[in-house]
């Protein structure tokens, strides 16, 4: 299979996992990147099964309205049953590095008000332990050079994603060579830095369930 073909047949088994929990007034949390596009587009053949969808981004927004599927203020919901979304990478225990897309931001603060965590992947995300890819940090932008060289400090090595700015009007640093064999550790040092908004750990708020799409098929895994 295809690493496409697996992350639509993750999307799909995510659809199938959810199902219980739409009805009328269910408002889902949606997530950001390739594969939570794949679960969108299968989320619109429901769509008159559940209210509508809260966004990690502007760029899910805009799919999930394009679909008909009507866009919620997080604010004016207040929690949501679940959220769905990819990784960047995923360890045994449900840690994950996120932010490839750079909505890391969104999605932190959606994963933190959504009962459940369902974490969307094809097999190439699943590590022993994180750091392979770089780790995604959102910094307001004049504080940028200073939390590069506070990275320095803690072993990462900080190069700025030249270009991007995210939803919020920030800048992202990737952070390179560095194994994070604490993520929680690690996540609540890298928020103590000053400038810091969010960084791409997450490990304090994991995932809740894990589809794994492999060419055995969409595994299920719960912590
Ligand atoms: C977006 O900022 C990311 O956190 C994505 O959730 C992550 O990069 C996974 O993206 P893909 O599904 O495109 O691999």
């Amino acid at each position: 299979m295809t690493q496409d073909e697996l992350k639509r047949a993750v999307a799909a088994a995510a659809i199938e996992d959810i199902k219980p929990l739409l009805g009328r007034d269910t408002i889902i949390g949606v997530g950001t990147g390739s594969t939570a596009n794949f679960f969108v587009d299968l989320l619109a053949e429901h769509k008159h099964d559940f209210q509508g969808a809260v966004a990690s981004s502007d760029a899910t927004a805009e799919r999930l309205r394009g679909h008909g599927i009507d866009v919620f203020e997080l604010n004016h919901v207040g929690t949501v049953p679940v959220y769905v979304d990819g990784a960047d990478e995923i360890d045994a225990h449900f840690n994950m590095i996120k932010g490839g897309g750079a909505a890391l931001t969104r999605e932190k603060i959606v994963a933190a008000c959504a009962e459940r965590f369902v974490c969307i992947a094809d097999a190439s995300k699943r590590v022993d332990v994180l750091g392979g890819f770089p780790l995604p940090i959102e910094v307001i932008p004049m504080a940028r050079s200073y939390v590069a060289r506070e990275m320095v400090k803690l072993g990462i090595t900080p190069v700025y994603r030249d270009g991007v700015v995210t939803d919020n009007g920030n800048q992202i640093l990737d952070g390179y060579e560095c194994l994070f064999e604490d993520p929680k550790a690690m996540e609540q040092r890298l928020n103590n830095i000053v400038g810091v908004v969010t960084n791409g750990l997450f490990a304090q708020r994991g995932a809740d369930v894990l589809l794994l799409g492999t060419e055995n098929g969409v595994e299920r895994y719960t912590p």
